[in-house]
């Protein structure tokens, strides 16, 4: 494919123009975030800038590239964008989610025992459990101060909003790990519906946020705001579930995070929920209510039962059904300017992801 085509050619693939998308919102993003990273204390710094991919344990640049996908950003622009908001907003937004972005990650690999996240050892393995954690509270108090210290028209309502999103993501998180302790089957199992709440408060509201923050700062319509909003929290369930998915049929060397991790640990994710509510589910059912915990053979075996169950295409039509949902939120934009269709190139891309 010719690179240069342009990025709404039909004929490009759409994973080239997602990452052509992706790239651009990272380079307009990226100044101001090393700012902001910049004004933190030194070693607590490190481990922000370790976390972003932009230098090892201890200081010295990085050889290869070792960041995350900058799903988050590129929303904040693309949403601030959509909604006719000045560029600064968009960019003040993206610097502000994907700051509390990074902070949920530091903290959730220690919530979670990960030990790899973006093909390298997690912050908390490589600086220590306290430092990480110090690490992930300097983040989320860059992010208000971000925010708080910006020029927009609308900063307390962009600041209501944030919290908002920061309440709901650590009522996602509470759930999640409430859920690893209820038992795969009889009355106290964790239904569909409840996963989807949980997914839409530990992962859409985030997204959510990040799709309207732009439009917030600049006094955007609250039909606008609220059209986005919910855009990003759909798009977040979808994304939650194909993370689930990941984390069991995806490959590490491309995921840079590790596979099984979730079932080891009894996580009720959405291809297990759902592979449990079919009647093929019994040798499952059988494997997942043995009284001791699943070790890496198990794991391995739960993974084909999953599948042979149906669990991995259920997975896909539910992220499919909140995609949908995306594109009818993001047609009720009261116009549907270029970043309308921006944020579509998106959608498809991430269903299909494989990291
Ligand atoms: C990981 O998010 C956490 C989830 C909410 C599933 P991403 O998959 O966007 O992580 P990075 O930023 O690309 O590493
Ligand atoms: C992450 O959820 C959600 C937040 C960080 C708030 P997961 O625990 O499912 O994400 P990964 O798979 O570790 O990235
Ligand atoms: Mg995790
Ligand atoms: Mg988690």
């Amino acid at each position: 494919m010719s690179s240069a085509s342009p990025a709404h050619s039909p004929a490009l693939p759409t994973a080239d123009a997602a990452a052509r998308l992706l790239e651009r919102c990272r380079s307009l993003v990226r100044p101001a975030l090393a700012e902001a990273v910049g004004r933190l204390h030194p070693w607590v710094g490190e481990m922000a800038a370790y976390s972003f991919g932009w230098c090892e344990p201890g200081g010295a640049p990085v050889s290869a590239p070792a960041g995350g996908k900058g799903l988050r950003q590129a929303l904040a622009v693309l949403g601030a964008e959509a909604a006719g908001a000045p560029r600064d907003a968009g960019v003040t937004a993206a610097v502000a989610v994907e700051l509390v972005h990074t902070f949920s990650l530091l903290h959730d690999d220690v919530m979670d025992g990960d030990r790899t996240r973006r093909g390298r050892p997690t912050a908390w393995k490589a600086y220590g459990t306290g430092p990480a954690v110090l690490a992930g509270d300097a983040l989320f108090a860059l992010a208000v101060e971000t925010l708080a210290a910006t020029s927009g028209t609308d900063i307390p309502s962009a600041v209501r909003h944030l919290s908002t999103a920061l309440n709901d993501l650590v009522r996602g998180q509470a759930d999640d790990l409430l859920f690893e302790t209820r038992p795969w089957t009889g009355p106290r199992a964790v239904r569909p519906d409840e996963y989807r709440a949980m997914a839409e408060h530990k992962t859409g509201a985030l997204l959510g946020c990040a799709a309207a923050l732009g439009a917030v700062l600049a006094g955007a319509p609250r039909t606008t705001v609220a059209a986005l909003d919910r855009a990003g929290r759909h798009l977040g369930v979808a994304f939650q579930v194909v993370d689930d998915l990941l984390g069991i049929w995806g490959d590490p060397a491309v995921t840079g995070k590790p596979v099984h991790a979730d079932l080891l640990r009894g996580k009720k994710t959405f291809p297990v929920l759902a592979a449990l509510g079919t009647a093929a589910a019994r040798p499952l059912v059988r494997l997942l209510d043995r009284a001791e915990a699943l070790d890496g053979p198990a794991a391995r075996r739960a993974a084909v039962l999953i599948e042979e169950a149906g669990g991995r295409g259920a997975a896909l039509t539910e992220a499919r059904r909140h995609i949908t949902a995306v594109e009818v939120c993001l047609d009720s934009l009261p116009s549907a300017p270029r970043a309308a269709d921006d944020l579509r190139v998106l959608l498809d891309f991430l269903v299909r992801r494989e990291m």
